[in-house]
């Protein structure tokens, strides 16, 4: 990354020697109608999707210590597997949201910033830790980032934004389903003990996890331009959480804004 910094041209160089293992194909074929948007829009939309390349980055990194972890304790090799699929999944959402970004403006122009987006490091014991990021970035993370990512491509009116969103979404949803999964291997493939500490603050955690994503997509959500490309919606096409649900202990998620339609419920997906 250093070689390239301040360039965008490293989301979509394919040196030749490496070109062969990569997936070279475009993601979205079209591309989208421009000629009646305006300079708001386009602007809107260039920032929108370029901010979601650093939050698919983050998520790679995030599941490339997780597989650290799965590896280092010897999980079954099926949450290794899965782990790995994911990894691959957000790689390919960095470029994606890369070429979206693309066609609204030059990215070049543009430095992102995608060093140092590891989640904040914890001395904690490795199987606490992997289900802690199990349970904090997939369980809940991907679900509310899903419901987040549903509501924006319903406003979406571009067909080339709402292809993009497609291919999103369908990974997001698997990406949640194997969360829940996960933590259900894991959690019977060892003892409780092993999970300590984070099991025994689990649910408080998880709870306080959902109510900020779910407040912090809301605050986003301010309807401003760039609806037709995807990045522009309303807090109530976001729905709240009911206020009567039960109080939460105080956790602080990393997540710095936003973090989504095919239930299923395959380990691998
Ligand atoms: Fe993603
Ligand atoms: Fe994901």
């Amino acid at each position: 990354m250093k070689a390239d910094r301040g360039s965008c041209s490293r989301f979509f160089d394919r040196p030749r020697r490496l070109r062969a293992y990569v997936d070279d194909s475009p993601f979205v074929a079209r591309r989208p109608e421009l000629s009646r948007a305006s300079d708001a829009d386009r602007e809107a939309a260039f920032f929108g999707w370029a901010s979601r390349v650093v939050d698919e980055q983050a998520s790679v990194l995030a599941f490339a210590e997780l597989l650290g972890h799965l590896g280092a304790i010897a999980a079954p090799l099926a949450a290794l597997e899965t782990v790995h699929g994911l990894l691959g999944d957000e790689l390919r959402h960095v470029r994606l949201c890369a070429e979206v970004a693309s066609w609204f403006g030059d990215l070049d122009s543009l430095e992102i910033d995608v060093e140092d987006l590891w989640l904040p490091p914890t001395d904690e014991p490795r199987a606490s830790r992997a289900l802690e990021i199990v349970v904090r970035e997939l369980v809940v993370g991907e679900a509310e980032s899903l419901i987040a990512l549903r509501a924006y491509r319903d406003a979406t009116s571009d067909p080339a934004v709402r292809e993009a969103y497609a291919i999103l979404l369908y990974d997001e949803a698997r990406h949640a389903s194997a969360g829940r999964n996960l933590e259900a291997v894991l959690r019977a493939s060892f003892e409780d003990a092993a999970f300590e500490p984070f099991l025994s603050r689990r649910d408080d955690v998880a709870e306080a996890d959902r109510r900020h994503h779910r407040a912090v997509h809301r605050a986003g959500a301010t309807g401003g331009p760039g609806r037709a490309f995807g990045v522009s919606i309303f807090a109530h096409e976001i729905p709240a959480l009911p206020s009567t649900a039960p109080p939460t202990a105080s956790s602080s998620h990393p997540c710095s804004g936003s973090c989504d339609p095919i239930p299923t419920d395959t380990l691998l997906p």
